[in-house]
């Protein structure tokens, strides 16, 4: 069979000629003697128009079938300059391979996104999602791609850990203990000794600790893969399973983090413009009406540096807009965020120097003892993007700093290793890869732009 990709990419080589499809009917209209069929194959954004005519034997069949139906099309490719379409294919034959329910769901009207969501394992036949999950994947092979290109070595980082990166208490717990017979420890706490790893075990919320390790060995690494949070916060922008990159870099300061982190989002910007231009189009004129000039604006500027304490001075000024207010010491919230971005900045921003009180406990912490190095990428429409930081490289400061926000130091003895063996000055962060793709298709839900998500209450499909 014949992608109708190939179609595209080759036109003038198949224009005339005799070719053979297989799809899926978008949609099918009829008059007495002649027929039009959308067909739609996955392999291109644009469908393809097959025309079919009353001198086929099934003609009065393929006139009754349904939207949905996967169909295999014989018949010649000719030219239409007149119309919407470059090239149609005039049938000789529609052989039905499965046929479809008149009840499919995927009828020709716009359906809402909040529907689609309800059967996300046929939304990827739409229009909208057919464009999303190729721009994530292309996004995720343009990252691979940056990063390979610079010399950066893939980590697997394992996804189930007895540790807590962010310190957020946040974990989904992995045990195989009996919930209705749980073992309990004299002092009556649930007795993790006895449970599949000898210990009280996770899924991650972030590889970073493990990639620090390998960052030791390597130099330049990162790791991709999926990170859960068992945040109970119902937003657009949160999601309890999703996908972070997260580069680490031995030898390197804040200021290389940030350049590393405007670097690869100009790159992935550009890769995608140049290589979904259908699905860029598209977003452009039904979802997000400025999303190609603001792209292209972004990767022609530079992005905007402020501290954290100069955010907080602009956004003291404007607190009576705001819901939460702000002081020096509280933590930004989307509305802030959206706020220096959207409406002060108009472009992506690093915001730097947070106090140590709102950070992790991995940051290394800067001269005036009250701030660590942390920096957060904010962009337009999303708020925060990136969080990263320069590590705590010095073994006794990241040690008191365990000790201060009440870590099981016997958990992280690997990682305190890292600051007796050679420690070095490093730093990384990690790329929210759904926000990523929020980012550049304009879809304003993170529901929308992952296969099958997983929020509070929902684990469907
Ligand atoms: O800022 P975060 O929590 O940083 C870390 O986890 C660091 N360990 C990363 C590092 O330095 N290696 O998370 C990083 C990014 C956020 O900026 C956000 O884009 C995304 O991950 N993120 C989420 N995305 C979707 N749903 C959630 N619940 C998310 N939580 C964080
Ligand atoms: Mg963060």
């Amino acid at each position: 069979l014949t992608e109708i990709r190939d179609l595209y990419e080759n036109r003038e080589a198949y224009l005339d000629q005799k070719v053979t499809v297989g799809g899926w009917i978008r949609s099918i209209r009829d008059s007495k003697t002649f027929g039009f069929i959308v067909l739609n194959d996955g392999t291109f954004f644009e469908p393809l128009q097959v025309v079919y005519h009353d001198k086929m034997d099934n003609f009065a069949q393929v006139c009754k079938l349904n939207v949905g139906t996967a169909v295999i099309v014989t018949g010649t490719l000719v030219a239409t300059p007149q119309a919407k379409q470059p090239f149609e294919i005039q049938a000789d034959s529609v052989e039905v391979e499965g046929a479809s329910s008149p009840d499919y769901p995927l009828q020709k009207k716009r359906h809402s996104f909040e529907y689609l969501r309800t059967i996300s394992h046929l939304r990827p036949r739409t229009n909208t999602f057919q464009a999303v999950f190729r721009v994530r994947s292309l996004t995720a092979y343009a990252l691979h791609k940056f990063f390979q290109e610079r010399g950066f070595v893939y980590v697997h980082t394992p996804l189930i850990t007895g540790s807590d990166c962010e310190g957020a208490g946040e974990m989904f717990r992995v045990t195989t203990l009996d919930m209705e017979n749980v073992p309990k420890t004299e002092e009556g706490h649930v007795d993790y000794s006895k449970d599949f790893f000898g210990k009280e075990t996770s899924l991650t919320v972030s590889g970073q600790l493990n990639a620090e390790a390998y960052a030791q060995a390597f130099r330049n690494v990162y790791t991709f893969g999926p990170t859960f949070r068992a945040e109970n916060s119902n937003t657009t922008r949160h999601a309890a399973e999703f996908w972070m990159l997260e580069p680490e870099m031995a030898f390197a300061d804040l200021e290389d983090d940030m350049m590393l982190a405007e670097a690869m989002l100009k790159y992935v910007i550009n890769y995608v413009l140049e290589h979904a231009p259908e699905e860029m189009n598209f977003f452009n004129s039904f979802v997000d009406k400025g999303l190609l000039d603001r792209l292209h604006n972004v990767v022609s500027s530079e992005f905007a540096k402020i501290t954290y304490t100069e955010a907080i001075e602009l956004l003291e000024k404007e607190n009576d807009r705001f819901e939460y207010k702000v002081s020096w010491g509280t933590d930004l919230q989307t509305e802030h965020e959206r706020y220096l971005t959207e409406e002060v900045f108009k472009r992506p921003i690093f915001v730097t120097d947070y106090p140590k009180e709102i950070k992790a406990f991995y940051m290394k912490q800067n001269d005036d003892g009250k701030t660590v190095a942390a920096v957060d990428c904010l962009v337009p429409g999303i708020g925060e993007i990136i969080g990263g930081s320069q590590r705590e490289d010095d073994h006794d400061k990241l040690l008191a700093r365990m000790r201060e926000v009440g870590m099981k130091e016997e958990e992280y003895g690997f990682y305190l290793d890292l600051r007796k063996y050679g420690s070095t000055r490093h730093a990384g962060f990690g790329l929210g890869f759904e926000r990523c793709i929020m980012y550049l298709t304009g879809m304003s839900n993170i529901r929308d732009v992952i296969p099958f998500p997983r929020t509070v209450n929902n684990c469907d499909l």
